[in-house]
């Protein structure tokens, strides 16, 4: 789907390079979590796969990406729109029109859809995202859950195979969280979507992630499946990433060998402990 070949990236002006030599392939209707401390470079990686970096953030670019065989470098930004839909931490941010199905046409306006298209394509992605019923709605009154799906129609109107998220849920309540969260399952696991994702809810990357990154000051450090990356309890501390619950209860249980693997779910967790309390 995707493919990030010994890329490196300086930010105009600034001293260190925000990405060291990075190479990392993203499989076709995979999800990938990305994982990292601030400042780790996990929102610069995010801006390679629609071109944003080097085409609208300029800076010292090497290598290169490759998003289903177009070098990003040689295909412009509204082209990769196309195939890859971004959506950022603030949904304020990225909703500026007067109505709600305004916001997701607005996105398809450069497409050439006939009008009956259109209106198929807006109401296709209101439905999917649970927005259906606040077509006439303005969106600053929407929820931040509600605003944030709201994003997420705008983008998936335009048919993208795959989906970058950059922390979607960081600014929203619990409830919010939990919406956005299902539409991005779903949207992976129902209609086969590409998702790479930035998330500090390691629980939900555990449980839904095909596989984790972890960038630590420019460069990939860790890389594997969910289970093998939660596994690195240490180094994942000293990192400052976040650990599921149930790892860090299984960390606790696996120091007092009580199980062998810290990286449980709550599943295996539960079943764990019934089975240790008899
Ligand atoms: N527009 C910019 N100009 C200059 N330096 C930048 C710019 N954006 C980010 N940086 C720097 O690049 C590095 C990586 O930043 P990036 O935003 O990718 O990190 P991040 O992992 O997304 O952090 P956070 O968790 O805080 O969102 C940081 O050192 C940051 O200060
Ligand atoms: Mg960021």
């Amino acid at each position: 789907m995707a493919k990030v070949e010994d890329v490196s990236f300086r930010y105009a002006g600034a001293r260190d390079y925000a990405l060291k030599d990075v190479s990392l392939e993203v499989r076709e209707g995979e999800f990938l979590g990305i994982l990292g401390a601030s400042g780790s470079g996990k929102s610069t990686l995010c801006l390679l796969f629609n071109g944003i970096i080097p085409h609208s953030i300029g800076g010292e670019f090497e290598g290169n990406v490759y998003v289903k065989g177009k070098n990003t470098r040689e295909a412009s930004v509204a082209e990769l729109s196309t195939i890859v839909g971004l959506v950022l931490q603030n949904p304020d941010a990225q909703l500026f029109n007067m109505t709600v199905e305004e916001e997701v046409a607005f996105a398809l306006e450069n497409f050439g859809l006939d009008r009956e298209e259109m209106r198929k394509r807006i109401s296709w992605a209101l439905k999917l995202a649970g927005l259906e019923g606040l077509e006439k709605e303005f969106p600053p009154n929407l929820s931040g859950g509600q605003k944030q799906r709201l994003a997420i129609a705008s983008v998936i109107a335009m048919k993208p195979e795959m989906l970058v998220l950059d922390e979607p849920t960081s600014q929203l309540d619990p409830l919010g969280r939990e919406q956005v969260l299902s539409l991005v399952t779903l949207l992976n696991k129902e209609k086969g979507l590409t998702v790479v994702m930035v998330e500090h809810n390691t629980d939900y990357l555990l449980n839904f992630a095909d596989r984790v990154v972890v960038v630590d000051k420019g460069e990939i450090i860790l890389e594997g499946r969910p289970r093998e990356v939660f596994e690195e309890v240490e180094l994942l501390e000293r990192l400052g990433v976040k650990l599921p619950a149930s790892v860090k209860i299984g960390s606790t249980l696996k120091e007092w060998r009580l199980s062998k693997k810290a990286a449980l779910n709550e599943k295996e967790l539960l079943a764990l402990l019934n089975e240790l309390m008899g």
